[in-house]
């Protein structure tokens, strides 16, 4: 059998269960940690003094945020790939519907912030080298052919889309989160240990408790 079928096969082991597969879980939940890193460092950052730690500070967050698109992208193509599971999530009604709004919002955002970042990084003139997560270099966006009051002008844009983007996660984490244990802690579905990493469920324990979903 061909790789690509046998990954999928084994991918699709898991969404048939209701479950992301391990590849799935392990990129929404690096991303999470990496969204979460960026807001702190990007908050931080802006507070900082002018100096060493700001510097330094800007270069991480600005390194792992294009890491951030780079994940996106690869998320992207995996889910064309292996479609996400249909779990409780999906039930018909207004919650499923602003639950997949949320995703695409947040899959818009992955794409906007660290686009508007590269776009200020590059309109800041002589351009720092730049690498993703450090490792692969990044060319500049091509600004410094612009007049200085474009390049002005390209910045100042490029930072309010930035600062929307942020107000744009700073809303929909809370929502995202809120939403997610009011699935596992009110309506006890399966929503949550869809995403979660695979714990091996031993039905031979002692204090092994089956979760019944809360009727209605
Ligand atoms: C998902 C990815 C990202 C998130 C969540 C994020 C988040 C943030 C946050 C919370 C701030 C502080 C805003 C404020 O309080 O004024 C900020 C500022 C900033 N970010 Fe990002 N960022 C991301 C990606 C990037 C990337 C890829 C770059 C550069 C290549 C970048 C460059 C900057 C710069 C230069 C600032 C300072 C703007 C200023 O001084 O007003 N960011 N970011
Ligand atoms: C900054 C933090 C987070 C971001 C940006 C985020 C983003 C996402 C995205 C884009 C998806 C769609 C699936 C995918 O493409 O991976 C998703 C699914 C999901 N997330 Fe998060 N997430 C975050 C934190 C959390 C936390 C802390 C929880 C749990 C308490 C959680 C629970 C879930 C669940 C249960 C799903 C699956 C929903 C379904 O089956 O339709 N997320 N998340």
């Amino acid at each position: 059998m061909k790789l690509h079928r046998l990954v999928r096969s084994w991918a699709l082991s898991y969404t048939e269960n209701r479950k992301y597969s391990p590849i799935g879980v392990w990129f929404h939940w690096i991303m999470a940690g990496l969204v979460l890193f960026q807001l702190g460092s990007g908050w931080l950052m802006s507070r900082y003094p002018v100096g060493g730690s700001k510097l330094a500070t800007y270069e991480l967050h600005s390194e792992l945020g294009l890491s951030i698109l780079l994940l996106a992208l690869l998320r992207f193509g995996w889910r064309l790939f292996i479609p996400d599971p249909v779990n409780d999530a999906d039930a018909p009604g207004w919650q499923s519907t602003a639950a997949h709004i949320t995703q695409k919002l947040f899959y818009a955002l992955f794409a906007l912030l660290p686009l508007s970042g590269w776009a200020m990084w590059s309109a800041i003139q002589p351009v720092e080298p730049l690498r993703i997560a450090g490792l692969v270099s990044i060319p500049p966006m091509p600004f410094h052919t612009l007049s200085p009051a474009w390049q002005f002008q390209v910045l100042d844009w490029a930072e309010s889309l930035h600062v929307l983007g942020v107000i744009g996660l700073a809303l929909l984490v809370p929502l995202h989160v809120g939403a997610a244990l009011k699935h596992h802690f009110w309506d006890r579905d399966d929503v949550v240990r869809g995403i979660l990493p695979e714990i091996r469920d031993d039905e031979t324990a002692p204090d092994h408790k089956q979760y019944t979903p809360r009727a209605g």
